[in-house]
């Protein structure tokens, strides 16, 4: 082996490890509860942590997935998220979970967890879900897997791709879902596209989504409601 390929299989190797490296990475405490005040807490990874000598059973507790969400929007859904900003117990463990509401009809609009796989169980109603691929290969490119759950059906959506949930039933839907980080992120695909603060310029949409300028400037034009 050359020194220039053995030189470029170490970098392979590193991006390989990188990329293998790419979710939360694994605690290295029994816990490490996320502090506001940095004065007196150690920072390890994701938050400051509280001085273990203060924890309390508290610091790992939430009530409250009991309640609906408030699906009065223009969605008719709700997204209520149990994360690290709101449990903070949960710091570097990896993991998070949301209670998704839907009225009649509701939709959970295509949108991205950048940090976090999804697995999503049906308690009420029936949803038509699915995800769409990126663009591995000629014959998988943005190939649209999708199902209908039922109440007890569970699905996943792998990290990072493009997923939505629509109740196509008359009744009212809950689905618990479990997510991979402890702050997945969420980006909704629209609101990013057409409602980012400023506006994306429109000439770039108009060419991107090849329409008339208008119709970027009418769609600019809407409210882009977030059910996060
Ligand atoms: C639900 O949201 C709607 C629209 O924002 C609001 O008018 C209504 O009062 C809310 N309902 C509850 C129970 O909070
Ligand atoms: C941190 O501070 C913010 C703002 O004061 C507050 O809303 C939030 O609940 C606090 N988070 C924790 C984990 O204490």
């Amino acid at each position: 082996m050359t020194f220039k390929s053995f030189v470029l299989t170490i970098a392979i190797m590193a991006v390989l490890f990188s990329l293998s490296h790419a979710s939360d990475p694994s605690p290295l405490q029994d816990f490490c509860v996320a502090v506001n005040d940095s004065k007196n807490a150690v920072f390890v990874n994701g938050k400051f942590c509280k001085n273990p000598m203060d924890v309390n059973a508290d610091d790992f507790f939430r009530p409250g997935l009991n309640l609906a969400g408030n699906t009065s929007n223009q969605l008719g859904s709700a997204v209520t998220a149990v994360n690290v900003n709101n449990l903070a117990g949960l710091n570097t463990l990896g993991i998070s979970l949301a209670r998704i509401d839907f009225a009649p009809y509701g939709l959970n609009p295509p949108h991205t967890h950048p940090r976090a796989t999804e697995v999503l169980a049906l308690f009420e109603g029936t949803l038509y879900v699915g995800f769409v691929l990126s663009n591995p290969g000629p014959n998988m490119k943005n190939k649209l897997f999708t199902k209908i759950l039922h109440p007890g059906d569970v699905f996943v959506f792998p990290v990072g791709l493009i997923h939505f949930q629509f109740n196509v039933g008359k009744t009212d839907a809950v689905a618990f879902a479990g997510l991979s980080s402890q702050n997945p992120g969420v980006i909704t695909i629209a609101n990013a596209v057409f409602g980012s603060d400023p506006p994306i310029n429109d000439d770039v949409l108009a060419k991107a989504f090849q329409i008339d300028k208008k119709v970027v400037d009418y769609l600019q034009s809407q409210f882009w409601w977030d059910n996060n």
